[in-house]
């Protein structure tokens, strides 16, 4: 398709799909059902999207079949691709972990000394035993990881671990790990070469930051006696100053302020005790800094 667009590539099915979206979504993003197409073109904005297996996404921006994609950070690091790391997304953590039969205990890494480990990540997992000193051997799967030690074919797994929920099912339970993921953004290293390309992307990059920004702050109004404005602002957190409005009632003001989202809970009681009333925290869209 070289219609100029900007081609960014997301996971076809899996952990990272709807969130991609959603963020997308949230950038302002309108995109129609794609239901089982690979590519969709946004109706608002000059960008198609790719489905994709994650697996390929590192090697298709490396080469510009994509210009940018959206992928697990470990994916990016096990094909070892040439690509920029442009931005961590916040959404998609999860561990690449070391697990085994639940009736079993891993204390120690050096346990893991000559046994047989299954992994999609042979890379990663080769790095980790190179730098702890194990010699263990890897059994290189592509999918379906957690069902080696039942079959036979390994002692151990090196898996991605979420939720835990696979693991369970399959009676097996962590023991260490090896990476921290999170989803990323990342893009082709040439994509600067391409100027109005290379536009489309700062654009979207804006677009994400400031979808990333309002996620983790929420927008809180409150009503204040004029002589308590002092001890409310000492509670409020400091970063930027609130907002201060007039009320019909002349002894009383408005107060909004952007906090961090997990703050409200600790700060709600404090501001109530100084005088604070009618709190009302609303979510925030998109905030550019
Ligand atoms: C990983 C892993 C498990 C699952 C674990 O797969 O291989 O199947 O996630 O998640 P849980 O702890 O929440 O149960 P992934 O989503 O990376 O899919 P893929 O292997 O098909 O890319
Ligand atoms: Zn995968």
């Amino acid at each position: 398709m070289a219609n100029g667009n900007l081609k960014l590539a997301i996971q076809k099915s899996g952990r990272l799909s709807e969130k991609s979206l959603q963020l997308l979504r949230t950038c302002g993003l309108d995109i129609e059902n794609y239901s089982n197409r690979l590519i969709v073109t946004t109706r608002n904005y000059e960008l198609d999207l790719l489905f994709l297996r994650d697996d390929d996404i590192p090697e298709y921006v490396q080469d510009g079949v994509a210009d940018v994609g959206i992928v697990g950070e470990d994916v990016v690091i096990e094909k070892e691709a040439d690509v920029e790391m442009i931005k961590k997304l916040g959404f998609g953590k999860c561990r690449l972990m070391l697990a085994g039969p639940e009736n079993e205990d891993i204390k120690e890494i050096q346990e893991i000394n000559g046994k047989r480990v299954a992994t999609s990540y042979p890379k990663i997992l080769a790095n980790y035993f190179r730098d702890n000193k194990i010699q263990a051997k890897i059994i290189q799967i592509s999918g379906s990881v957690e069902i080696a030690p039942s079959l036979g074919v390994a002692d151990y797994i090196c898996d991605i671990v979420s939720t835990g929920n696979t693991l369970k099912l399959n009676k097996l339970k962590k023991y260490m790990t090896v990476f921290d993921s999170e989803a990323v953004l990342i893009g082709n290293k040439n994509i600067e070469k391409d100027s109005d390309k290379y536009s489309k992307l700062k654009n979207l990059i804006v677009r994400i930051e400031s979808a990333l920004n309002a996620k983790n702050s929420k927008y809180l109004m409150m009503n204040v006696p004029k002589d308590s404005l002092e001890r409310v602002r000492e509670v409020l957190p400091s970063l930027k100053s609130p907002t201060i409005l007039p009320l019909a009632d002349e002894s009383m003001l408005a107060v909004h302020a952007v906090i961090p989202s997990d703050m409200f809970w600790e700060i709600q009681k404090d501001l109530h005790e100084a005088g604070a009333s009618g709190l009302l925290l609303v979510p925030i869209e998109n905030m550019i800094l």
